[in-house]
């Protein structure tokens, strides 16, 4: 065995040309039409991969710092789940409050800690531009695991995948997002990335103070989707392929009687789905909250259970292509 490489370019074995290597994952915006293909691309082969042998060697001896200001189930553990099926480690701080950002230590402060020690950092916070203002301090790529308001991009590539996998298109679909479409960030994310599709049409049922921001449909208007807001939902359900339902942000009021207001503006049960085609799906990042009643579980179109496996994929292949992998 040769003991050192024979490649120049690849001098531990990373592809330093590879599209995405060393790059932030910030927005949905920075992916093309072309680059979503990418992703869905190496998801794909992730999927098979895990299916044929679990966990494999492609991140071995990376490390992944996870750093989570804000309370996590899904995103955390598929993030470590990844580099862990990649054959990679983690650095887990979900627990900030038992790290030095308990003593004041700030975000820049706290990434450039973490890039001694890992090749790559996913952040979740709960200020809109933090994982901005972390990667404008961090030499190594950071991911954006959801920024207050703002995004949260690699739920929507996950969700995008969902839909690629489930219904085997990503053009010519009506997809209605359904509840807190104000504070959830990852509507926010996933109306911009469905823009990139050709026949996409976008219905937007909330509460009238729970609405799509306006900057979010004036982005997606620019790429010519139809978009249309309502307060109910039988208007559009039996049009409907993709339901994307969400949970009332209760941690983003500041008066918690409004919240109370809100909270169960809509509930999505068997009786409600009666409505909706039998070729279409529902969808929801979780966690729920008592949006979508445990009833519709076991019908085949509650697609939000295997939404989460999808997301395993699609975070592996994230992973892979920032560390010059794929
Ligand atoms: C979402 C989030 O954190 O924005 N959860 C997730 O990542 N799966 C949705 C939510 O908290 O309602």
């Amino acid at each position: 065995m040769p003991t050192t490489p024979t490649n120049p370019h690849l001098p531990f074995g990373d592809d330093k040309n590879a599209p995405w290597y060393g790059k932030d994952i910030l927005s949905v915006k920075q992916f093309s039409h072309d680059d979503l293909q990418y992703v869905f691309g190496v998801a794909h082969e992730m999927r098979g991969m895990v299916e044929r042998l679990g966990t494999f060697d492609l991140l071995k001896g990376k490390i992944l710092a996870n750093l989570f200001y804000e309370p996590s189930t899904r995103t955390s553990s598929s993030f470590t789940a990844a580099m862990e099926r990649l054959g990679g480690s983690v650095i887990p701080i979900s627990e900030v409050k038992y790290s030095s950002v308990s003593k004041g230590e700030s975000l820049p402060d706290t990434v450039r800690t973490l890039e001694c020690y890992a090749d790559v950092i996913v952040l979740r916070h709960p200020e809109t531009g933090s994982a901005a203002l972390a990667a404008k301090y961090a030499r190594k790529p950071v991911i954006n695991a959801g920024d207050g308001v703002g995004e949260h991009p690699t739920q929507a590539l996950l969700d995008a995948f969902t839909i690629m996998e489930e219904l085997g298109r990503l053009d010519n679909l009506t997809v209605t997002m359904l509840g807190d479409l104000k504070y959830g960030r990852t509507v926010h994310s996933l109306a911009r990335l469905l823009s990139n599709f050709s026949g996409i049409k976008l219905n937007y049922v909330s509460p009238d103070i729970l609405r799509m921001p306006r900057d979010v449909i004036e982005e997606v208007g620019q790429k010519g989707i139809p978009q249309a807001e309502f307060n109910a939902l039988e208007q559009v359900l039996p049009d409907t392929d993709v339901l994307y339902v969400t949970r009332v942000q209760k941690e983003r009021f500041e008066d918690q009687a409004v919240y109370e207001s809100v909270k169960g503006a809509f509930v999505i049960d068997p009786d409600v789905m009666k409505a909706a085609r039998h070729d279409m799906i529902v969808m929801h990042p979780l966690p729920r909250v008592g949006e979508i009643s445990v009833d519709f579980d076991d019908d085949p179109r509650a697609a939000y259970f295997r939404q989460m496996e999808y997301g395993l994929y699609v975070r592996m292949a994230l992973l892979a292509m920032v560390l010059g992998k794929a």
